[in-house]
Order: C-alpha cells, then sequence, then structure tokens
C-alpha cells in the first residue's frame, strides 16, 4: 500500500500498536535533545533509572535558555548538566555553541530519523526530514533509558505549496499563512506533511523555519522530505554521509490536504497576540504602525542566510532612531561566519544590539520592550506578556519584514526597500564543533557536580498490595496545576529541587498541607471537577507524590495532569456516584484491599470509609500498560524492571 513519509518512519520505528489514526502506537527512539530549562529534571529522572549509559543513537544537552547568570543556580545547573552529559554517554553543547533547534538542524539531525526533544520546538529537525517531536522530560529520561515512546497515531495533513516564493517573500511567510488557514489548534492530533513542486526551491534552513512553526499549530510535528537540498546542506556541513533520500509514495493518501500558492504569497505578519492572527503586511502599510523594537534571532529564523539577508538590507543604512534592533545569530556557526566575512560588520555599523547566541529575548531573558511599545520580531510567539512586558504588541514576521521595520521605523511591506538581495547558501559551511563536548571515554571517573539547588530525585516505591491513608486534603471543582503546584520567581528555580519546591504544594489553598501531608506520611487527595487543569508541569504530580500522596479521588480529570499522576505512581481514580464525594470528609481514613487484584479485575474498584464505616465505588480507566506503570510506581520504576 502507498504511505505517506510519516507513515513510512513511523512503520520503520514501530515497537507497538497499529497505524490507524487516534490509537495508541509506541516507537523506538533514535536521538534525544534536551536545553537547559528542562534538562535537570530529565537528567535527575534519567539517574534515577540506574542506566549507566544512554541507548540512543545519539543524546544531546543544550544550553541556550536560562544563560543568564545573576544568580548561582543557573550556572551551577550549567556544571551538572555537563558532568551528568559526561558521565552517561550525552554529548554536551556548552553556553554560547547556540539554540538547541538551529545547532541540532546544523550538526546532528538525520533524515529519516526519529527525534524526541524536551522542548516544544524539536519539529525545527522536520525540514531534514527528521520525525521530531517534543515531550515532556520523563518522557525523554525513558527514551535515553531505550524505552519506546507512546502517543496516538497521528493523522496526516499535506499541505502542498504550488510555484517559487517571490523576492522579499520568506519561508516564514509560508507557516504564517498556513497558521492563518488552520489556526493554533488546526494541528492537534495532526502531523504536517510538506510536499509539491515548491519544495524543491527551500533550503533545509527555510523548511526548518516551517517546521519549527508547526508547534504553533498545536501539530504533532511537521516534516519535509528529504531531497537534493537535504543533500546539499548535508554536504556543505561537511555531512554528505547522513543523507538518505526519503519522500512519500507518489499516490500516497493523507487525512486532510492543503494548498498554498508560493507565486501568489506576499509577506505576512501576526498580530498580537496570536500567531495565528495573520494579515498580509502590505494590508497594514497604510496605517504606518511606528515599531519601538525589532528582534531577530530565536530557534526560528536566525540561520546564516537569515542573517546575510539581514545584513544586506542594513548595509550602508542607519537604523531607525525610534527602534532599537537586537540581533543574536542563532548559532555559533552563523556568529561565526558572519563576522568572518564582514556581514556582522554591516550589522554593527548599522546600529544593531548584538547578543549571544541563544534563546534570549524570546524567552524573556533581557531586552522587554518599553511599555506600550510595538516590538516587530522573527520569532515564533507573541502570547501577551512573553516578551516581559505585559502591555507590549509583539508582531512575528520574517527577517524580510523585521529589517524593513528596523530600517523605516514602521511596519512596512519589505518590497518597499527596493532590490532584493539574493543569498546563496555558502560554498561550505564553517564546522568547528569544539564547543560540543563528547561525552567520556571513562564515565566511572567522572564525578556530577550539584550545586546546592540540585537535589536527587525522589522516586516513588511499589504501590502496596493494599493502601490504608488518611484523606490530607479535599478541595473543590477546577482546581489547577497552578493551586498545586505554584510558579513564579520563588518557586521556578527550585525546579531541580524537590524537597524544596514540595514546600509550595497547595500553599495557596492550604499552607498547612505539605507540613500535614509529610507528616501523614502516605495519604490520598478528594476532589471535585477538571482536576489538574492548566498547563502540563510535571511539578504538579511529582511534588504531591514526594510528600507521599498514593492516591487521588475525583469526580473527572484534566488529561495531561492525569497523565502525569500515571507516570509518577499516583493512583487517578474516579467517583462512580459524585454524591460518594459528598460524604467524605478530609481526616477521614479510607482503604483499598487487594489492591492489584481489584485494578487488575476490572475497571471498578471498592474503597472503604473506615472512618464512617461505608463503601464507595470509584473507576480507574487505566490500559494494561498504565496498570503495570501505577503498580511499579511509576514510569521510572516501570522503565527499571523493563530492564531496557
Ligand atoms: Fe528558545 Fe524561543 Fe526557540 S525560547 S528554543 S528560541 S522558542
Amino acid at each position: 500500500m502507498a504511505k505517506n513519509l510519516t507513515q513510512k518512519i513511523i512503520e520503520a520505528h514501530l515497537v507497538s500498536g497499529e497505524m490507524v489514526a487516534g490509537q495508541e502506537i509506541s516507537i523506538r527512539i533514535d536521538q534525544t535533545l534536551t536545553q537547559d530549562a528542562t534538562g535537570t529534571m530529565a537528567y535527575l529522572q534519567f539517574e534515577a533509572m540506574g542506566v549507566p549509559q544512554v541507548k540512543t543513537e545519539l543524546s544531546v544537552s543544550y544550553v541556550d535558555h536560562n544563560t543568564l547568570q545573576s544568580g548561582f543556580e543557573n550556572a551551577d545547573d550549567h556544571r551538572f548538566l555537563q558532568t551528568v552529559a559526561a558521565k552517561h554517554g550525552i554529548h554536551f553543547s556548552r553556553p554560547g555553541n547556540g539554540i538547541c533547534h538551529q545547532v541540532h538542524l546544523e550538526r546532528f539531525a538525520k533524515p529519516g530519523k526519529t527525534l524526541l526533544g524536551s522542548d516544544s520546538h524539536t519539529p525545527t529537525a522536520g525540514g531534514m526530514g527528521s520525525l521530531a517531536m517534543g515531550a515532556g522530560g520523563l518522557d525523554i529520561a525513558v527514551a535515553m533509558a531505550g524505552g519506546a515512546f507512546y502517543l496516538n497515531m497521528p493523522k496526516v495533513v499535506k499541505v502542498e505549496l504550488k510555484g517559487a516564493l517571490k523576492p522579499w517573500t520568506a519561508a516564514k511567510d509560508i507557516i504564517l499563512e498556513v497558521l492563518r488557514h488552520l489556526t493554533v489548534k488546526g494541528g492537534v492530533g495532526r502531523v504536517i506533511e510538506y510536499t509539491g513542486e515548491g519544495v524543491a526551491s527551500l533550503s533545509v534552513p527555510e523548511r526548518a523555519t516551517i517546521t519549527n512553526m508547526g508547534a504553533e499549530l498545536g501539530a504533532t510535528t511537521s516534516i519535509f522530505p528529504s531531497d537534493e537540498a537535504t543533500r546539499v546542506y548535508l554536504e556543505k556541513q561537511g555531512r554528505g554521509g547522513d543523507f538518505a533520500p526519503l519522500a512519500a509514495d507518489a499516490d500516497a493518501t493523507y487525512d486532510e490536504e492543503l494548498i498554498i500558492d508560493l507565486n501568489t504569497l506576499e509577506p505576512n505578519v501576526a498580530q498580537p497576540h496570536s500567531p495565528d492572527n495573520v494579515v498580509a503586511v502590505k494590508d497594514l502599510a497604510d496605517k504606518r504602525i511606528p515599531v519601538q523594537q525589532v528582534a531577530v534571532g530565536s530557534c526560528t529564523n536566525s540561520s546564516y542566510t537569515d542573517l546575510m539577508r539581514l545584513a544586506a538590507v542594513l548595509k550602508g543604512k542607519t537604523v531607525h532612531p525610534n527602534v532599537s534592533l537586537v540581533v543574536s545569530p542563532g548559532s555559533k556557526q552563523v556568529f561565526e561566519m558572519i563576522a568572518r566575512n564582514g556581514a556582522l560588520a554591516d550589522i554593527l555599523a548599522a546600529g544593531a544590539r548584538l547578543l549571544e547566541s541563544a534563546c534570549g529575548p524570546c524567552i524573556g531573558m533581557g531586552q522587554a520592550p518599553s511599555s506600550g511599545a510595538v516590538s516587530v520580531r522573527s520569532f515564533n510567539r507573541n502570547f501577551e506578556g512573553r516578551s516581559g512586558t505585559a502591555d507590549a504588541s509583539v508582531y512575528l514576521a520574517s527577517v524580510e519584514t523585521c529589517a524593513a521595520a528596523a530600517v523605516l521605523g514602521y511596519i512596512a511591506d519589505p518590497n518597499e526597500l527596493g532590490e532584493f538581495p539574493v543569498i546563496e547558501l555558502p560554498e561550505q559551511y564553517l564546522v568547528d564543533d569544539r564547543l560540543v563536548l563528547a561525552p567520556s571515554e571513562n564515565p566511572a571517573d567522572v564525578e556530577v557536580l550539584r550545586g546546592p539547588n540540585i537535589k536527587p530525585l525522589p522516586v516513588n516505591t511499589d504501590l502496596a498490595d493494599a493502601l490504608t491513608a488518611p484523606v490530607s486534603l479535599k478541595v473543590g471543582d477546577n482546581i489547577t496545576t497552578d493551586h498545586i503546584m505554584p510558579a513564579g520567581a520563588k518557586v521556578l528555580p527550585l525546579r531541580s529541587n524537590i524537597p524544596a519546591i514540595s514546600e509550595h504544594v497547595y500553599v495557596r489553598v492550604d499552607p498547612q498541607f505539605p507540613a500535614r501531608a509529610k507528616e501523614l506520611g502516605k495519604s490520598v487527595i478528594i476532589g471535585g471537577h477538571n482536576y489538574g487543569q492548566g498547563s502540563s508541569r510535571e511539578h504538579a504530580a511529582l511534588a504531591p507524590m514526594y510528600l507521599g500522596v498514593k492516591a487521588v479521588i475525583v469526580k473527572s480529570y484534566a488529561r495531561i495532569h492525569r497523565a502525569n499522576l500515571i507516570n509518577f505512581g499516583l493512583l487517578p481514580l474516579t467517583f462512580v456516584n459524585e454524591n460518594d464525594y459528598d460524604t467524605i470528609a478530609q481526616g477521614d481514613e479510607v482503604a483499598i484491599d487487594n489492591l492489584t487484584e481489584q485494578i487488575q479485575a476490572g475497571n471498578e474498584i471498592t474503597v472503604k470509609n473506615v472512618t464512617k464505616g461505608t463503601t464507595f465505588t470509584v473507576t480507574h480507566d487505566l490500559t494494561g500498560r498504565q496498570i503495570d506503570i501505577i503498580l511499579a510506581g511509576g514510569l521510572l520504576n516501570y522503565t527499571k524492571k523493563q530492564a531496557i
């Protein structure tokens, strides 16, 4: 049967399940990547599995997010990441080497491979024909330990690119156009697969700009075929041996289709405050919206060609007096190449402010715009407040449109700049991997260095055959992960220190909760509807687990939090009769006898309220694999037991 590209790669990596859209499958992971903001937890989790060396073909730890060093915490994290990588077979990309996705594309991504990264823009490597997905830290840790990655078989959307881009129209305009059509929810449960004659005219970095922002569609990932352009890019990176041709079968079928005509595409811009709020730049041109900041960089748009184009526009000009232009080259490779060929001098001469090769303003690490400012960025997200300035208006655009705004001082169609500077790929990229440290050849001799803020990861114990525990907390409906595990400047730096961060669990609801739960040793939480809504943060399950919470009984769950509870070995139960919620009080002792037998026998479990002398029924809705994870005390223990 004819297959599309997504089906081909999944089939080649399939471990379990059937390739039927919506059904659970698991796949083998070839490569992993982490960045520093999520990496510390992923490596603590990997350490806790007791697997001495990673079992992937390649794992890379990048430092690109928290590169500001205003306290010891970030520097300590970097030192931990470097030593833990050396010990366990992981490559370490030092701070200064660049943004994880840009560097991975340049130096490591391979066509046809699976890549799992603890960052939502991991699909950038789809520009190389890699099936690249973002996931939580624990999923990355499991993949590094050799475990399969579980996901629902996605639908595949064909995006056919017709024709070729006109001058001053860029790859960014293509993905903004796709966002305009599909919206930020349009990619959920889907892989976006690019085909058509227009593909051939796009270089790999241009394709990567498009797959990068597939994350903004909510897509599982996005992917381009591996073709002559891929071969040329890999050759120029000195990696010709990594090339493998890869394409969908000619008569492959897709679940949905979208056609984008590049011949008629105009420069686009995403208006505040959503990446799908897209209009053609020319539709705003009459308003001459004044701009106070322009930022060029991020994992979306900071390749060699992007920076060369910026330099070509700025050459001999001056940044508008009302605009602050900040530039962060995506990698040391890009930075060094534009320094050596003189383009950097043109950028500086025009009045740009240069930042290091890192995420920088994209993650709110400096360069917050002035209050009420308009900032035009080559980045991928423009949610309210993300820039660090609550009332700033952030527009997302191509480097070409950013350059026009920097020079003219207002949002302008780059066609106003006149003749289009054609930028070719370089003869050869400058290859110098000295900032990527290979893992140690003598891992036994490596000491993993932990600062005072990095504590060992607490691991759950097997769920005993009987559970008798008091109710440590009873809460109502719509409890968010913010209620359970608050964020904020005080709490976030404790992300690698579970004993310390657990002191903040539920404090906004009940300041006594952490001390009480700890004193009880093990306990159960009772909740209402939509328990755990909000973010996907793992700590909202991990920290209660540390405090001894063994089970949660509620009226209904938010999906991701329930998955996190399972991952950390907390039994997620649901009342069969919602009225039973009213019969339980905080402090009551509840008991489940023959737990293992009851879970395995069916979906229903009988719970005794020992204090009140009553019984009630709950359901668990766990798959066979999830039951094994719960009985093992969580995904870490389960993975260890699989002896992978
Ligand atoms: Fe970094 Fe922003 Fe990309 S935080 S990984 S540059 S989305």
